[in-house]
């Protein structure tokens, strides 16, 4: 028995179908908004994420799937999607086109980590960018389009938070003050924490462990020392929103795992899992793409956890979808199976699902089996009704039927779906 890679998961019917109509509505959201997919490569070269997401953090001092290829070139399983956008961006010149520019991603990540819920090896994000805009404007719109994106699915209780890391000048002073506070603490933190004390300092401010935030809390924090440009462009982003209604709390701790942001940074949290499990997380970037070797060209952009965007989805949404009726056509022992199969191909040319039966059932076995798939509406074709050119037509939840011809059998069901939905 071969089993599935820890941390993978098998997505399976009819829960794929919730992933179906999210993306669907990422599309029809993102992309009202003018975000247009770009499809990037599942493997990078390692330099990427090291020079991008940055040495010291976690995600690639211990979480990459790195190998190397059968020539020896060190390859990375893509972590995140950023870093791949910046690289697209540089590598095909997309800096000529009319600028900003705005893209959108979705598919799997991979990052080694300890599984638990809501934590997979391979999961999947839901992303836009938008690049070559500095204002506070596109970091609103990106919020925007995420709190309208989260609104379409029917979320009422997420919690959008927000802070300033200020620009990068600012973080050596903001990190040398940090080390001078917790300096007396500095025994006292989690394993972890003494690793980043030299790695990455700024993680320290969000570590889990309870004894690390009580020593945290006590600091100054990070918006305190920043200076006054990102001051006034956080500021403004965030009146901004809170003109557009969108609510957005300071989380003045928030300093995220990647070392490209800048300035604005910001998380979605849900109540139901808590604020250690994050829905979707984002920022603002403004070198990260002169850091991989291109123009200083400014970006910000946030992905969502779609694994974890299910596990907490609002229920009308899910029922909605998995609620969707069937159609189940039967011909009786298989004998009418050619009719069956144009009358399926009819009713999904009429844009109505089907499921056909194509083991020979009998009548009764049939009808049992429509009902185990949830069908609502069954289209019998026994042999009477393959004699006289006709269909009975029975609506399952009602237990009424009607024999119709062949010809107006897609005319009935689609009344029948009408009046029952
Ligand atoms: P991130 O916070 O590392 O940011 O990941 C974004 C989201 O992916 C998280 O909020 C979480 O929902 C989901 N996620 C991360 N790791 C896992 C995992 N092991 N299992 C399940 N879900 C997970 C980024 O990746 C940035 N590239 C976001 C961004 C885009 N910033 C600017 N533009």
């Amino acid at each position: 028995m071969i089993r599935k890679v820890k941390g993978t998961r098998d997505i399976l019917p009819p829960e794929s179908r919730l992933w179906n109509e999210i993306e669907d509505v990422a599309r029809t959201v993102l992309g009202g908004f003018g975000y247009s997919e770009i499809r990037l490569p599942l493997m990078e070269h390692t330099e990427l994420f090291v020079r991008g997401v940055g040495e010291g953090s976690d995600i690639v001092s211990k979480e990459m799937y790195t190998f190397p290829d059968r020539k020896g070139r060190s390859l990375t399983l893509r972590p995140e999607g950023t870093a791949s956008v910046a690289r697209a961006y540089i590598e095909n010149g997309l800096g000529q086109r009319p600028q900003p520019l705005r893209l959108r991603y979705l598919g799997p990540m991979f990052r080694y980590e300890r599984m638990q819920r809501g934590r997979y090896r391979q999961f999947n994000q839901i992303g836009i960018e938008i690049l070559g805009a500095a204002t506070p404007a596109a970091d609103v719109e990106v919020v925007t389009a995420l709190h309208a994106f989260l609104t379409e699915l029917g979320f009422d209780d997420l919690v959008i938070v927000l802070n300033n890391l200020g620009d990068p000048e600012d973080r050596e002073r903001f990190i040398a003050g940090l080390k001078q506070e917790l300096g007396a603490h500095r025994d006292e933190l989690c394993a972890d924490c003494q690793r980043r004390w030299t790695e990455n300092p700024l993680r320290i401010l969000d570590c889990k462990v309870p004894r690390c935030r009580e020593i945290v809390a006590g600091t100054t924090p990070v918006a305190d020392v920043v200076n006054d440009e990102a001051r006034q462009h956080v500021d403004a982003v965030e009146a901004a929103l809170a003109e557009l209604d969108i609510p957005v709390e300071r989380a003045p701790r928030l300093v995220r795992g990647l070392d490209y942001y800048l300035r604005t940074v910001f998380e979605v949290i849900s109540p139901e899992l808590g604020a250690d499990t994050v829905i979707c997380g984002g920022g603002r970037y403004d070198r990260l793409i002169s850091d991989l070797g291109g123009a200083a060209v400014p970006g910000v952009g946030f992905a969502i956890g779609e694994d974890r965007l299910i596990e907490v989805l609002p229920q009308p949404f899910a029922d909605r979808v998995l609620d969707r009726l069937t159609v189940a056509v039967i011909p009786v022992k298989g004998e009418g199976a050619a009719r069956a199969t144009a009358l399926a191909r009819d009713l999904v040319r009429r844009g109505i699902p089907v499921n056909t039966e194509v083991t020979g059932r009998s009548l009764k076995a049939g009808l049992k089996w429509a009902s185990k798939i949830n069908a609502a509406i069954a289209v019998i074709i026994g042999e009477r009704e393959l004699a006289e050119g006709v269909a009975v037509v029975r609506d399952l939840r009602l237990g009424d039927q009607d024999t119709v011809p062949l010809d107006g059998v897609v005319d009935r069901v689609s009344d029948l779906r009408d009046l029952n939905q």
